[in-house]
Parts: structure tokens; sequence; C-alpha cells
């Protein structure tokens, strides 16, 4: 597939048959055209991930270039921002938390999609490095919606109506987590935020398993760790080698996830001397049904 736009040559191609797609030829500090801007996101969400190669972008570009998609929304932890720009949230090894510690990260390190516990969750997460180690650090991706598929009818039937209680983190991930998230989490008087386990896709029909672990208090009908537990055993049964895709970034990549049909997760498999920093924006999503 290819269209002019601003005498660049978009092309769009496929990673792997259940996910991702690759576009090259555009440059989205630049203004572009309609078309050129549909077959992006048409390719995000039919592919589940997109990544935009040679882009070279401030934080406000990138958070321009992300607000083509959709308007953005806040990440919800306000404690790392890219200076000046509030929509553009910075992921890093190499952040410490307020008691001065390194801040821990494991939480992104396993599957999940993200602010399961917002009444509207981003159906973007658009992720471009800014420092990278020499190897490894890439972002896995899944489809869910092909894993949720390929389910047995059995497993479809007993979860496709179940319902989850999200909390900014959940009491079974308390000692894990980031301690100043953990204190706002103690300090909250938001109620949980029921979630469907099973979403449909608002654009094209399409159901996909859909949880963050470490934001999941239960599922409702079952106690707190035997939620985690059977979370657990829901990935470990759904998600197969073929239906995901472990993006290697190389510097200039804006990498796209429709969170709607997908999961994702970092990769901590680098050398921790060397630092990994990701912008982060979040294009608001419609309430999840
Ligand atoms: C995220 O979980 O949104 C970020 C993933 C990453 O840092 O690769």
């Amino acid at each position: 597939m290819s269209v002019l736009a601003e005498e660049q040559t978009l092309q769009i191609t496929k990673i792997k048959e259940h996910i991702g797609a690759e576009a090259t030829g555009v440059d989205l500090t630049q203004p572009i055209d309609e078309t050129t801007r549909q077959q992006l996101y048409d390719a995000l969400v039919d592919n589940v991930a997109l990544v935009i190669r040679d882009q070279h972008f401030t934080a406000q570009q990138y958070a321009d270039a992300a607000s083509l998609f959709g308007e953005l929304m806040e990440d919800q932890n306000r404690m790392y921002l890219a200076d000046g720009v509030p929509m553009v949230s910075v992921l890093s090894n190499r952040h410490k938390d307020t008691s001065g510690k390194q801040a821990k990260v494991a939480n992104n390190a396993t599957w999940h999609t993200d602010h399961t516990n917002q009444e509207f969750p981003p159906k973007f997460t658009c992720l471009y490095p800014v420092a990278l180690p020499d190897s490894g650090g890439g972002t896995a991706v899944v489809n869910m919606r092909a894993a949720y598929e390929a389910l047995p009818q059995d497993v479809k039937d007993r979860i496709t109506d179940m319902k989850t209680e999200n909390t900014l983190i959940s009491s079974a991930r308390m000692a894990t987590a980031n301690p100043d998230i953990v204190k706002v989490q103690k300090e909250s008087k938001t109620p949980p935020m029921i979630q469907p386990l099973v979403r449909t896709h608002p654009e094209r029909g399409s159901k996909a398993i859909w949880f963050h672990k470490s934001k999941t208090e239960k599922v409702i009908g079952m106690e707190p760790q035997e939620t985690q537990d059977f979370l657990e055993e829901l990935l470990e049964t759904a998600i197969k080698p073929e239906f995901a895709y472990v993006h290697e970034y190389r510097l200039g990549d804006m990498l796209m996830v429709d969170n709607r049909s997908a999961m994702h997760k970092a990769g901590f498999d680098f050398d921790h001397s060397q630092h990994r920093m990701v912008y982060r924006a979040l294009v608001r999503g419609e309430r999840p049904a």
C-alpha cells in the first residue's frame, strides 16, 4: 500500500501474520493529509501494533504526532513527565522514587494494558525511545483478540461475561510496587473501577481479553489471590508465540499499540548500568464494554 504525502511515499508492511505493521516514508513533524493519517490509523487498529520508523521528535513534537490519532490524556503517574510537556511521560530505568531509591518498574515488565483503573483508559499507548541500551529493552506486544479467538469454547463461555475490579495498585502487588504509588493507593477514596475481562472493540466488533493484573483487585466472585492465580493461568493458556511480537527499538521508532486488542510489556533483558528511556503518550479511549 502506498500514498503520496508531502513528496514522501508512505509504505506500510505487515510484520507478522497476527500482529504488527511497519510504516516508513512519513515524517510526523510535517503536516500529513487525511488519507495518510487514516492509513496509519487503520494499520494500527488492524495490526494491533504499528511501528512508524525514522521519526525525530522533541517531546512537544512527539505529543503533536500522537495527537494525530486522537485526544491525548494524562498519564496517571504524574511523577515523571517530559519537561514542559505534561502529556508526555518518561519511563526510565534511572528514575528514583521520593525516598531517593531506584524506582521499582517491575509492573511494566509483565503482560498488561494501561490504566484499567480509569473510566476511559487509553485506546492507544505510544512509545518513543530517547535512550537505548546496546541490546534488549524492547517492548513485547500480544494480540489478545487472536488469543481470545483461539481459546477453547468452554473457556470462552466461562470468561466472556466476567468483570474485574480495578485500582491503582492491587493489594496483591503492593509489596513489589513503587512506594509512592502504594501511598497514593492507600490514601485513595476513589471507588474501584469495574471493567469487563473480555472487551469488544468499538471500531471492529472483535472481542479481546483485557486486564492489568497489578491493577486487578479481584475478578468479581473470586478472592484477590485466587484472582491473581486465575489471571496468570489465563495468560499462560491464551498467549501463543505466534500472537506476540517483540519490538527491538531503533532510535527514531514510534511504536503504537491498540490497547483495545493488545497487552504489552517492557523488556528488562538489558544491562541495567545502561540507560533505557522512553517517552510515552496516551490517546484517550472509550468506556470499555
Ligand atoms: C508501558 O508499559 O506502557 C511501557 C512499556 C515499555 O517501557 O516498553
